[in-house]
């Protein structure tokens, strides 16, 4: 017989050639029985939506189909027929049925309805429910729909190293890299490890970010981006942050504060429209089982302007709120970080739209921002979001040798690990900027996720690193 070849449930259920024959492959779903007639729902994860397998009983061994359990593998061959049911065009006059993988009772993802936290612990089965289907398809498109948007607006996908000797945002919350045999470290006199003979010959980590990196790049090619694993050994155990997760960080020369806030804004905007038009199916779906409001905060994320705010006017806005009987867990004065809270107040509270926040305070931002003329503040910029807070951070960098040199210093960094970085300011320096989007932030954003945990295939955070 000739052998039939697998059609995508994604395309069987969009055909409308009734009668011909197709073959479908995947997983069950749900497996209804009577004596009439059998309905297998199948999934193959091309799609949010399954096909009906309709089975008459008696045409098939009873053990075969005792075997066709939910998350059992099977490869299921017949005629496509106008669906009777609602919701679809087309099912399939089951004729053959394989069982490919059995299914034991046991298994985790059989009840629905279970709790994210309890899917984690399964994260290596999570992934054909639903919800994690649509979330990873959505990941998938947020990532096409980056690198369309940088390449139609003329900018190269630069690779920076993810083995760094640098540490870029001056935080020190690196992971180390070494070959040296922990269990047998040699120290010199000052109790110090000596480098000098592991594998780099210095002190290596994964990187924080690319942008040190990035801007070399953009400095020689115009404009740039990045889009890789980042780490960060931060112990902050919030639904927000994970060890490791991917950064965007465009980086373009000849770029002044106003046109910086003008890319974010019409980037995140571009990725948001994106996955309103091709993530229709399980945007739907996550808007009735996630959120109700999902799909309302997205379109309006694409439709209105964001609000720009200078730092000093949200410090005056928060102090405001305090005043009016607003209660924060930590307390507003100016040249403070602001926390999740504050931030989330700005947006969700007082603007009810996105806020692009500028000019901090230089003491709270990484040196390499550039200085405004009052000395106090600097060119940086975040993006704040509903229900995320700071999607995006980035800023003019500090172009000038001099000031950079001096930022250095006031924050005793190593001067000797940035001669590379500094001889961009040394060799026909030019302004220029950047910024970096945690991918997994915009996915939450755009999914409706409650936790960041919840939207990459594997997380890393503090104490787990399963799968
Ligand atoms: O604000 P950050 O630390 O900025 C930088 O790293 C700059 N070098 C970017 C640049 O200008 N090129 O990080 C940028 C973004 C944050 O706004 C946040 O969305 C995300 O990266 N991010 C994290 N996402 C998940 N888990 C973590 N631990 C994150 N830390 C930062
Ligand atoms: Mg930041």
């Amino acid at each position: 017989m000739e052998k039939i070849r697998r059609t995508k449930i994604v395309d069987v259920l969009q055909r409308t050639d009734f009668a011909s024959e197709v073959n479908v492959k995947g997983w069950v779903r749900t497996h209804r029985s009577s004596k009439v007639v059998d309905f297998i729902a199948l999934n193959d994860g091309s799609t949010i939506n399954n096909v009906q397998v309709v089975v008459d009983p008696t045409k098939f061994d009873t053990e075969l189909l005792k075997q066709i359990t939910t998350g059992a593998c099977i490869s299921a061959t017949g005629k496509l027929v106008e669906s009777q049911g609602q919701g679809q065009n087309s099912e399939i006059q089951c004729t053959e049925l394989e069982l490919l993988g059995g299914c034991g009772s046991d298994y985790p993802m059989q009840k629905k309805g279970q709790t994210f936290e309890y899917m984690r612990q399964h994260a290596h089965l999570r992934l054909r429910t639903n919800t994690f289907g649509a979330v990873m398809r959505i990941r998938h498109n947020m990532a096409i729909a980056i690198h369309q948007y940088f390449h139609d607006h003329g900018f190269y996908y630069f690779h920076t190293p993810i083995i760094t000797a640098s540490d870029a945002e001056g935080a020190g919350e690196m992971f180390q890299v070494t070959t040296k045999d922990l269990n047998d470290l040699k120290k010199d006199e000052s109790g110090k490890v000596n480098y000098n003979d592991d594998f780099f010959g210095k002190m290596t980590s994964l990187t924080v970010s690319g942008q040190l990196e990035g801007e070399l790049g953009a400095t020689a090619l115009g404009q740039i981006y990045t889009f890789g694993p980042t780490f960060r050994a931060e112990n902050s155990n919030t639904p927000r942050h994970l060890a490791e997760f991917w950064m965007i960080e465009p980086e373009v020369a000849f770029i002044d504060l106003d046109d910086l806030m003008d890319l974010e804004e019409d980037f995140i905007k571009y990725c948001v429209r994106w996955a309103l038009d091709n993530c229709k199916d399980d945007l739907a779906f996550l808007n009735k089982m996630i959120d109700n409001t999902l799909l309302e905060r997205l379109q309006g994320v694409v439709s209105e302007n964001f609000v720009r705010l200078d730092y000093t006017e949200g410090i005056n806005i928060l102090e405001e709120a305090v005043k009016a009987g607003k209660k924060f867990e930590f307390p507003v004065s100016w040249g403070m970080d602001l926390a999740s809270e504050h931030e989330r107040f700005l947006v969700e509270e007082h603007f009810k739209k996105p806020v692009i926040m500028t000019h901090y305070p230089k003491g709270i931002k990484a040196f390499y921002m550039k200085l405004d003329e009052d000395g106090r503040t600097v060119q940086g910029t975040d993006v704040l979001f509903p229900q995320i807070g700071e999607i995006i951070g980035g800023s003019v960098r500090e172009e000038n040798y001099d000031k950079l040199v001096a930022q250095i210093e006031e924050r005793h960094i190593p001067m000797k690990d940035m001669w590379w970085y500094l001889d961009t300011r040394r060799f026909g320096t030019c302004p220029h900027g950047g910024f970096g989007l945690g991918f997994e932030r915009l996915i939450l954003f755009v999914t409706g996720m409650q936790n960041i945990r919840d939207v990459i295939p594997f997380p890393r955070t503090p104490k787990s690193a399963e799968f």
